[in-house]
């Protein structure tokens, strides 16, 4: 391991790839020396992205009703490890500043994400819109927009008002549906006049699998043979059971966005978030075939079923009736209901298959008959991992998956929603040592390379990329001890931001080339 770090980060990256020549099929790529915006097709995007609950603090201003996320934290403040109160990194105060940074970056774009107990403090119209909350998003936007930084707004990032989870347990219960339409109805009417791209729903995989089935995020929830510190859930069933409800909410959300006047022009995704997966055992079949069954479980739930209108058949033949049903008019409703594919890529693992699931015990993971492992059958990990890196560093599995969607759905667009490295500093955690991440640039590097193959020589349409995430953050069930941000944060010292190397490198690499929006077109 020890090795492997010291090689990690003395690899010199020698920037000279092959440029395949425009053609007329698929994205053209200017030819370049050096891998830089101007390597990428005209046009492209290059971003940070944040969400509300991660980055804005303020839980008790323009009248915000509490999210399930702030129940959990109190509730477990040890699975929060939030030692820092709740003010996260302060953004509803400070994003002006922020936005200067994402400025300084010379970045074209921002994704962000709307908190829904912000603007429905109780969850539903009808016991309050907060004026001061929809105020709040409408001055972000605008200061974004003065700026020449272009929205991208996801309506949930797991956020569900704690009100919805007291009156009905939230996306348990099929009445989530409607309250979710009346919600993103209301922020696409409110805000879709100058937001043009929308993320319904980030990280279904996550929202469902985690708190559901193995209850590591909120709500926590799983059956005791998964995590004896669950406190409720039935695993195999429950996430199933919220995916489902989610999905046919996201198909709600895309009619109503159709129907909205000043929407038009607009576009709809969900971030989608899955592993790339090697085999385990690259001379076992079966471990090979496992690969496209992880994908069917872990992507497919979610994006066979807003682009065919149904679950993927395996899923059907494996969980059976633990695998909710949807009627013809939901199947007509969800299908062809997204304008792109979001996709947030982090990391990859090995899959093996599993030989014998038990059925007294149902999970999600074991329902895709596949053990997730951190060594193949050589012993080798995937990719490199540093000794303070939160996942193994794999950015083959970033052109692979991008190459895997193009083929499998038909070459759709696809949109770069979250990419990122997290680092583990503990004890070592100071300004110095979090701006010195070398590694985080090194990802970053190695990911836009794979990502400009992905484009220039599979030819995948990919028109966006978000770096996960402009500011070190509050990382969900890790707190604040995993950093992603370009920028660090002092959480001892007043919240003060101090620029990575990574952000210096993304800086470098935006600089060379020209940002769309110094360019004059219509439909930038
Ligand atoms: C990529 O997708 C966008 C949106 O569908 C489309 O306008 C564009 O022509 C596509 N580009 C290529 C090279 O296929
Ligand atoms: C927000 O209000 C709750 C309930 O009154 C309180 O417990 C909490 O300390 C407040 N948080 C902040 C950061 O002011
Ligand atoms: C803390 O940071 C904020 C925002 O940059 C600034 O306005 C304020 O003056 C700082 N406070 C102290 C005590 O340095």
């Amino acid at each position: 391991m020890a090795l492997k770090t010291v090689l990690f980060l003395g690899l010199i990256l020698v920037l000279t790839f092959v440029c395949s020549p425009a053609t007329a099929d698929g994205p053209i790529c200017p030819v370049t020396t050096k891998l830089s915006r101007a390597s990428f097709p005209e046009g492209f995007l290059f971003g940070t992205a944040t969400a509300a609950f991660q980055v804005e603090g303020a839980v008790n201003e323009t009248c915000r009703g509490p999210s399930l996320w702030d129940l959990y934290c109190k509730r477990y403040p040890k699975k929060c490890s939030n030692d820092n109160g709740d003010v996260a990194v302060d953004f509803f105060h400070r994003y002006k500043e922020d936005i200067q940074l994402m400025k300084s970056l010379n970045s074209d774009a921002f994704r962000m994400s709307i908190a829904w107990s912000r603007i429905f403090p109780h969850g539903r119209k009808e016991k309050g819109v907060s004026q001061a909350g929809v105020q709040f998003y409408h001055d972000l936007i605008d200061e974004l927009l003065r700026n020449g930084i272009v929205p991208f707004v996801t309506v949930f990032h797991w956020d569900t008002p704690q009100d919805l989870e007291d009156e009905y347990q939230g996306f348990l219960s099929e009445r989530i549906v409607k309250d979710f339409r009346e919600y993103a109805d209301f922020v696409f009417q409110e805000y879709g006049g100058k937001v043009k791209n929308w993320i319904t729903f980030n990280e279904p995989w996550v929202f469902a699998h985690a708190g559901y089935d193995v209850g590591k995020k909120a709500p926590g929830r799983c059956s005791d043979y998964v995590d004896k510190e669950c406190l409720d859930g039935r695993s195999g069933y429950e996430a199933y059971l919220v995916s489902h409800n989610l999905l046919i909410a996201h198909a709600e959300a895309y009619e109503a966005f159709k129907n909205c006047k000043q929407c038009i022009g607009g576009k709809v995704g969900i971030a989608h978030s899955p592993a790339w997966f090697e085999p385990h055992d690259f001379n076992d079949a079966q471990d090979g075939a496992s690969v496209g069954r992880a994908l069917d479980f872990m992507m497919g739930w979610h994006l066979d079923t807003t682009m065919y209108g149904d679950y993927p058949q395996i899923m059907k033949d494996i969980v059976g009736h633990r695998l909710p049903k949807f009627t013809d008019q939901q199947k007509a409703k969800l299908k062809n209901s997204a304008d792109f594919v979001g996709l947030n890529y982090y990391t990859s693992t090995f899959s093996n298959h599993l030989e014998k699931p038990d059925p007294a015990k149902p999970k999600f993971r074991q329902d895709s008959l596949i053990t997730w492992e951190n060594k193949n059958v050589d012993h080798d990990s995937i990719g490199s991992q540093p000794l303070t890196a939160a996942l193994p560093v794999y950015a083959r599995g970033f052109r692979k998956i991008l190459k895997y969607i193009k083929d499998k759905y038909g070459n759709p667009e696809i949109m770069i929603m979250e990419n990122g490295y997290g680092d583990v500093l503990g004890a070592k955690d100071s300004v110095e040592v979090g701006t010195a991440d070398h590694n985080r640039k090194y990802y970053l590097q190695r990911h836009l390379l794979a990502m400009h193959e992905a484009i220039c020589i599979d030819k995948v349409n990919v028109t966006g990329y978000f770096i996960w995430s402009l500011l070190d953050n509050f990382e969900w069930q890790n707190g604040y001890k995993h950093r992603f941000g370009l920028y660090y944060i002092d959480y001892k010292n007043n919240l003060t931001r101090y620029e990575k190397e990574s952000g210096k490198y993304y800086k470098e690499f935006l600089s060379q080339g020209v940002r769309p929006s110094a360019v004059k077109r219509d439909e930038l």
